[in-house]
């Protein structure tokens, strides 16, 4: 238990360097020390957990709010809300009440919310056979959230709330689990009404960012080195990396590092970063199955977005074919609608309009206003609340109603 106690000791050294220099801690957030429960109740919200197992075993937690401080309390409409990489169903509350946070928002107005966490995230460390500690339980990409999480969430909501369908929000890799499902499974297109993608990946055609661009080249070394080093988990667990920068962001000290870290990860700085919750952003960060990132990097550098590369002969032996086939998005009839920007450089605006324009029913494309809003900028921006949350729910209830309309 060597990395526990340097853990302790890194958090006396920043508490300490900090109070020397006589400012102590600078951002101390009071959500930071609640647990998401606690986090949720202390707003006025109810909050329920629930436990689900997919088909490969994997046991998720989800958080549900079942509805908000106003408005009804009963026959909410069910909406599944998924994070990203390095994200968790947290990423919609971080922002506090007052519209920031999409979760609150949508409970007040009519929405019955899950917050969705994939395997290997916080909530997703548990499996019927697995040890999460071992090499085989992070043996998944993206490729299974969307082939067995998303259906057994999906599953488990309309059937605990005896619905026919939900409303589905997804950030990043949220979006991609989506197509992945929706191409493959195609039969759970009709149990949802609407999917709304923020910054969606996916096609990766456009993808020019120049810091990860090397990495993606380099995936088959990559690859192999992380195999042989048994490197399966970023960062590796025992490390606490991110509770380590958590606690630093609470700090003065390391305040203009923790900030500048955060805009080198997000790509650049729009302005718009609430400062103010980056202790809570970190705490919430999970690590992630090292293949997610390589099977990215695959289809940045493949150009295609497929199932996993395992080489020509493997690939014969699973698939039946040299390479994968691509994932049939031509094929996807649910209603989308899409959120981007021109400034973010994880997710491209040319990518998320190409893939809006090869699917069946894309309604809409959101151009952010702000030219400079980045891919983080979808969860902790400070103007979350007018530029994305409230467009968004107005879209959804224009579209809930409608599709209500055409139903008699
Ligand atoms: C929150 O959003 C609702 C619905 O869009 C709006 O009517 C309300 O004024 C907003 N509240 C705040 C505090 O901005
Ligand atoms: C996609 O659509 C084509 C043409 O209708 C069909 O042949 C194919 O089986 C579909 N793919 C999947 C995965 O359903």
């Amino acid at each position: 238990m060597k990395m526990k106690a340097d853990y302790k000791f890194f958090v006396m050294i920043c508490l300490g360097v900090s109070s020397l220099v006589g400012q102590g801690i600078y951002n101390e957030h009071r959500d930071v020390y609640l647990s998401t429960e606690e986090m949720i109740q202390s707003y006025g919200y109810p909050v329920e957990i629930h436990e689900i197992i997919t088909e490969d075993g994997y046991i998720l937690n989800m958080y549900r709010i079942p509805h908000g401080k106003v408005g009804s309390k009963v026959n909410q409409k069910p909406i599944l809300l998924m994070h990203g990489v390095y994200g968790q169903g947290e990423n919609y509350i971080v922002n506090g009440i007052n519209n920031g946070s999409l979760a609150y928002l949508l409970a007040d107005n009519g929405f019955d919310v899950w917050l969705g966490n994939s395997r290997g995230t916080q909530h997703g460390r548990k499996h019927i056979s697995l040890n999460p500690t071992s090499k085989e339980f992070w043996d998944f990409s993206f490729h299974e959230i969307g082939m067995y999480d998303l259906p057994a969430k999906i599953d488990y909501i309309l059937e605990s709330t005896k619905k026919e369908k939900l409303h589905y929000v997804g950030h990043s890799q949220g979006g991609t689990v989506f197509y992945v499902m929706a191409s493959m499974r195609p039969e759970y297109q009709q149990k949802v009404t609407l999917a709304s993608l923020l910054a969606p990946g996916g096609y990766e055609k456009h993808f020019t960012n120049s810091f990860l661009l090397p990495f993606t080249v380099r995936h088959r070394e990559l690859t192999k080195l992380a195999d042989v080093a048994n490197i399966y988990e970023l960062p590796p667990y025992t490390m606490k990396l991110f509770q380590m920068v958590s606690t630093a962001c609470s700090t003065a000290v390391f305040r203009e590092i923790c900030v500048f870290a955060y805009h080198m990860v997000s790509g650049g700085d729009s302005g718009e970063l609430n400062e103010q919750i980056l202790p809570l952003v970190f705490k919430y960060l999970p690590t992630v199955s090292t293949k997610q990132l390589l099977h990215y990097a695959q289809t940045i550098a493949s150009g295609h977005m497929r199932p996993w590369d395992y080489g020509t002969k493997k690939n014969m032996e699973l698939y039946g074919q040299p390479v994968p086939s691509d994932y049939p998005v031509e094929n996807i009839s649910v209603p989308m609608a899409m959120y981007y920007s021109l400034g973010d450089n994880l997710a491209f605006a040319k990518d998320i309009e190409d893939i809006c324009d090869t699917m069946q029913n894309c309604v809409r494309k959101f151009l952010m206003p702000n030219e400079k809003w980045t891919h983080m900028d979808f969860l902790a921006s400070k103007n979350l609340a007018h530029e994305l949350n409230e467009p968004l729910l107005e879209f959804i209830q224009d579209f809930e109603n409608a599709a209500n309309l055409d139903g008699f």
